[in-house]
């Protein structure tokens, strides 16, 4: 326990971009403080020097026999190893593959995968609170899909309603195909039962696809291997980007059966073992079958690493702390006069990992981030962070509009001004100081509200401007000048 706790404090702080500096409105060059990590995370130093080091052995896994093929082989085939030991998944049952550059395109892939799996059922059930990405993929591929509200307390939403659910799985029976779920809210960090869901589909007949992209960096994943194996998962999309390494793709975990039943949904190389003119045959193997065409193989390996770090350090151990930074800001955030924290804030009755969503009660939410990262250097999402009913729903009584209007197609632009949050999100890096520096920061716009909006301007496309502090970024950081300096000092 120790030694995992030392390793814990050393890589808190052993992550690129911490140290970041930008110059404010006010002048004062100060460190930025990254609470953005829902969006994407900051990458793992472990993991960009374990990326740079293979470089020296860098291959294609299609080729087999020289060194080099071989080293960038074998670390690919650990990083799909490694991968199904993080969310304990058994590898005689489940596979692990990687896609694009995140969790879209795996959802994408497997709306696909169960729909054919289970032809003749034809209902999907997702939740009210889920990211477009794990919401639209199964309205277009999979068939109806039936959105299940959340469990209220006391006005404020918390996780999936497991009564309403069970009785969409009893309504529509035989017809359920399978269950998506979200491990935890993009907006709230609320988490969801997955296993008592997982239990409650199979139950029914029903699978259940879990979207884990907030989840894997931010508590332990047990896909396989429960007393009761109705409580196992049967698929599983994390993103690379969110878990530490921006670049690296998307992860799939999936159970074998399921897969093997029909052709892979991609074809190309790396994925057959004969080809005729006339015909080919797709091999049987793992995870090749799955993974057409030249993967992203120093992205696979970079998210290993992390994986590793993160494993070694402990998941549980991870989350605890994670709890403990999220309560100390819920509890805050819960003193500011005028700040509104969306869905229930009480941990004990609604556990939640990685994010926190405001508003400043009299202050457009584009507004307050402008004022946030302009005044205070602190990063943050605001509007509706792909999951506008989720969003919407939380927010409905302050909006000017009916619910029959926000259906509507037409609505003016100011209700993009008006309708979302702001989101404060943490990573491992996160510290009990950048809460306390959002804490300040809000604070002071709070006191200094009109004083502040004197400030902005907002413009026809709905974002707040300063009017006078206009930074040009492109000298920060510029690709071109960047290969321009690189090359003159060749
Ligand atoms: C819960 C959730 N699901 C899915 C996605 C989509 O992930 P990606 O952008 O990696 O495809 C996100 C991204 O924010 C998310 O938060």
């Amino acid at each position: 326990m120790e030694k995992k706790l030392e390793y814990l404090r050393k890589i808190q702080s052993d992550f690129i971009g911490l140290d970041t500096l930008y110059t404010r409105a006010d002048g004062k060059k100060t460190r930025r403080i990254y609470l953005d990590s829902t969006a994407s995370t900051l990458m793992m130093k472990a993991a960009h020097n374990a990326i740079e080091a293979l470089y020296d052995h860098y291959a294609n896994t299609h080729s087999l026999l020289h060194f080099s093929a071989k080293i960038a082989t074998e670390n690919y085939n650990w990083a799909h190893d490694r991968i199904l030991s993080f969310v304990n998944a058994d590898p005689d049952k489940y596979t692990c593959f990687f896609t694009g550059s995140g969790a879209t395109t795996g959802i994408n892939r497997l709306a696909r995968v169960f729909r054919d799996y289970q032809k003749d059922r034809d209902v999907v059930l997702v939740s009210l609170m889920e990211h477009h990405s794990n919401d639209l993929p199964h309205r277009k591929h999979a068939g109806k899909v039936v959105h299940i509200p959340l469990d209220n307390h006391q006005g404020q939403p918390g996780c999936i309603n497991m009564e309403v659910l069970e009785q969409e799985l009893e309504a529509h029976k035989d017809r359920i195909n399978y269950i998506a779920m979200t491990g935890v809210s993009n907006v709230t960090g609320i988490i969801n039962p997955i296993y008592d869901i997982a239990e409650l589909a199979h139950s029914y007949g029903a699978l259940i696809l879990v979207d884990g992209a907030q989840m894997a960096a931010h508590l332990p994943i047990k896909m396989s291997g429960h007393k009761n194996p109705d409580r196992n998962i049967d698929a599983l999309v994390f993103s690379g980007h969110k878990t530490y390494v921006p670049g690296s793709p998307g992860a799939i975990i999936c159970r074998k059966d399921i897969l093997s039943s029909m052709e892979p949904e991609e074809v190309g190389g790396g994925m057959v073992d004969q080809v005729h003119v006339s015909r080919y045959t797709v091999t049987d193997v793992f995870p090749d079958r799955e993974e057409a065409g030249t993967p992203n193989i120093p992205g696979a390996i970079g998210l290993a690493t992390a994986i590793d770090v993160l494993d070694r350090i402990g998941m549980d151990i991870i989350f605890d702390e994670e709890i403990n930074l999220i309560n100390s800001a819920l509890t805050k955030i819960k003193q500011l006069a005028g700040v509104v924290i969306y869905g229930e804030t009480d941990c004990k009755i609604c556990p939640r990992a990685a994010s926190i969503s405001f508003n400043v009660r009299g202050m457009d939410h584009g507004l307050v981030a402008a004022i946030l990262n302009d005044y205070h250097n602190i990063a943050v999402r605001n509007e509706c962070f792909c999951a506008h009913p989720y969003v919407k729903e939380m927010i409905i009584e302050e909006l000017e509009y009916s619910r029959e209007e926000i259906e509507s197609i037409d609505i003016d632009a100011n209700f993009k001004v008006k309708a979302g949050m702001v989101r404060a999100s943490f990573g491992i890096y996160s510290t009990e100081k950048d809460v306390e520096a959002l804490i300040y920061a809000l604070k002071d716009i709070v006191a200094r509200k009109t004083e502040y909006s004197l400030l902005y301007q907002l413009g026809n496309d709905g974002i707040y401007r300063h009017k006078s502090f206009t930074p040009d970024t492109s000298k920060v950081f510029n690709t071109e000048s960047y290969i321009s300096n690189y090359l003159a000092k060749l």
